[in-house]
């Protein structure tokens, strides 16, 4: 059944749709997204739908999470798309607040995630991310006071990063996990996918039978730097440029020293071309 969601975009008139919504102390859910929807997101959608009684989207490309290098400004924006999407899954409301209205003139305040914020994974190649992440979900747990928020695992140490915080700042808001949507061929979904030339494309699959590799050898045994070595030798030999193959505890990010030191995740980024991948796979 397709329906129209609600769509707002000032703080005033999204308190009011909730209070709405809230009527008879419905539950809340919300799917933080930056647009550019995917069947990724719809599946975060879904998730969100089975564990509460209204669902919110937020679409909102937040400048605070891009370096001045970075695609901030060419980041796929698919409006009409997206809300045709939202529509046929019965979202319920949309909110879609613009830079002024998440960062008005003056403003002066950031939170800045430690823990697994700082685990030297995607930090260590984009030190503003987490913070401006971090900002932004606060101030979307904030205005939209929700019950669960429902995170991609594509953007793993993210998700930790997004738990950490909401535990910490008592948000009262339940993070949920929710798994990786791949292609047929293994590449995960991505709104960036965009980018990729065709050859690009084709070559992209080979960072998750890459990870795939190194996974399957750590359950044989292999010693940690063997087994991640053999994916990064694939990942380059595929014409990556590798930024991190690594594996680490699957909880707290940390470093491990034996295959042993589960649960594990192997986590990894790479640019082919202009285009940063990243993805990562349980052990
Ligand atoms: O994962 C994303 O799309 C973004 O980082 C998020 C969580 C919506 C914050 O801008």
């Amino acid at each position: 059944m397709s329906r129209t969601p609600i769509v707002v975009r000032a703080v005033p008139a999204l308190r009011r749709a909730l209070d709405g919504l809230r009527a008879r102390k419905a539950t809340i859910a919300l799917v933080p997204t930056m647009g550019a929807l995917h069947d990724g997101h719809v599946s975060l959608v879904r998730l969100a739908k089975r564990r509460a009684a209204k669902v919110v989207v937020s679409i909102f490309v937040n400048p605070t999470q891009f370096a001045p290098s970075e695609d901030f400004g060419s980041y796929p924006r698919t409006w009409k798309a997206d809300v045709a999407k939202l529509a046929a899954e019965a979202v319920d409301l949309v909110w879609n607040p613009d830079v002024k209205t998440m960062y008005p003139d003056g403003f002066a305040t950031r939170i800045v995630p430690e823990g697994p914020a700082a685990a030297g994974l995607e930090d260590r190649f984009r030190p503003h991310f987490f913070g401006g992440v971090a900002t932004v979900v606060g101030k979307l747990f904030a205005q939209v006071r929700p019950d669960f928020a429902i995170f991609g695992e594509k953007d793993f140490q993210q998700l930790r990063v997004v738990n950490r915080m909401a535990r910490d700042l008592d948000f009262g808001v339940r993070v949920i996990g929710s798994r990786t949507v791949r292609e047929r061929d293994g590449l995960a979904m991505s709104s960036r996918n965009v980018y990729l030339t065709p050859e690009q494309r084709r070559v992209a699959p080979e960072l998750f039978h890459a990870m795939k590799e190194s996974a399957r050898r750590l359950r044989a045994g292999e010693p940690v730097e063997t087994a991640m070595a053999a994916g990064a030798r694939l990942i380059e030999r595929a014409g990556f440029a590798l930024d991190y193959l690594e594996v680490r505890h699957a909880e707290t990010l940390a470093r491990i020293a034996s295959p042993e030191d589960g649960p594990l995740r192997v986590l990894a980024a790479a640019r082919i071309g202009t285009t940063r991948l990243i993805d990562n796979i349980a052990v």
